[in-house]
């Protein structure tokens, strides 16, 4: 008979099982991104992904450690286990999926517009951005950099490391447009409404989900049934309303 041991090698190896064992769940983030993640007054870190990352560690039976890495790292950073998965409503997009598997998306998004207000009469969709008089800024390898390349090219499009940074260039004057996810935009303008208008209409459609490395099927399952049990038993939608509708 072969031993067991052998039998559980590929068990032992998973990021789930490697979990339980250190009696820890590390969770990449990156703080800046609200209301998913980012620094209360007191320096702490909140947020509509860091309540659910709390939950999910409390259903692991582990403590929970939140780990804050640069965006345009995140992904090397996890396939190097600096952490076990990615937490940072990061969407899912086929060329990321070709470097790490996702789970389920927990939340549909899309790209809009922070506009200047001095241009909300000429320009009423992101395509009248399309145009070489036009400065464009969003933040480093996020999908608002992928759409104003795409769909603006030519436009002059210039990024910054943090969100906040890219969208203060246009409340100052400096830039004409900031490209980003729908709810960072909103929080954003409803914070800073001098100078701005928000072209709220989506144009791209994007699902967010956690990633995690490749080959880990275990992993994936439990994380997947645990956002169908959060989902359907109101923990979910008590954590989105408090935190995308007050
Ligand atoms: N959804 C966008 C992307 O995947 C932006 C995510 C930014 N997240 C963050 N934690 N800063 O590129």
């Amino acid at each position: 008979l072969a031993p067991l041991t052998s039998a559980n090698s590929v068990w032992d190896d998973s990021t789930l099982n490697k979990i339980l064992q250190r009696g820890e769940l590390r969770i990449g983030i990156e703080t800046g991104y609200m209301p998913f993640e980012m620094r209360d007054k007191n320096g702490d870190i909140i947020g509509f992904d860091v309540d659910i990352a709390r939950h999910m560690a409390r259903a692991m039976g582990v403590e929970l450690k939140l780990i804050n890495t640069a965006w345009d790292g995140i992904i090397p950073a996890l396939l190097t286990d600096k952490f076990d998965l990615v937490m940072g409503g990061m969407t899912i997009t086929p060329e990321r999926n070709l470097k790490v598997n996702f789970c389920d998306p927990y939340m549909v998004i899309g790209q809009t517009v922070l506009l200047r207000k001095g241009l909300a009469d000429t320009v009423t969709s992101y395509r009248d951005l399309n145009n070489k008089q036009y400065t464009i800024v969003s933040k480093l390898g996020t999908t608002g950099e992928i759409a104003a390349r795409r769909y603006l090219s030519r436009a002059t499009i210039l990024t910054f490391e943090s969100e906040s940074e890219a969208a203060l260039e246009v409340r100052n004057g400096r830039a004409d447009a900031f490209v980003f996810d729908f709810p960072y935009n909103a929080i954003f303008i409803a914070e800073n409404p001098e100078g701005l208008v928000h072209l709220d209409q989506p144009f791209t459609h994007e699902p967010l989900g956690w990633a995690v490395r490749k080959g880990d099927p275990d992993f994936l399952n439990w994380l997947n049934n645990y956002l169908a049990q959060i989902r359907g038993d109101g923990t979910y939608d008590a954590l989105y309303k408090r935190w995308f509708e007050s």
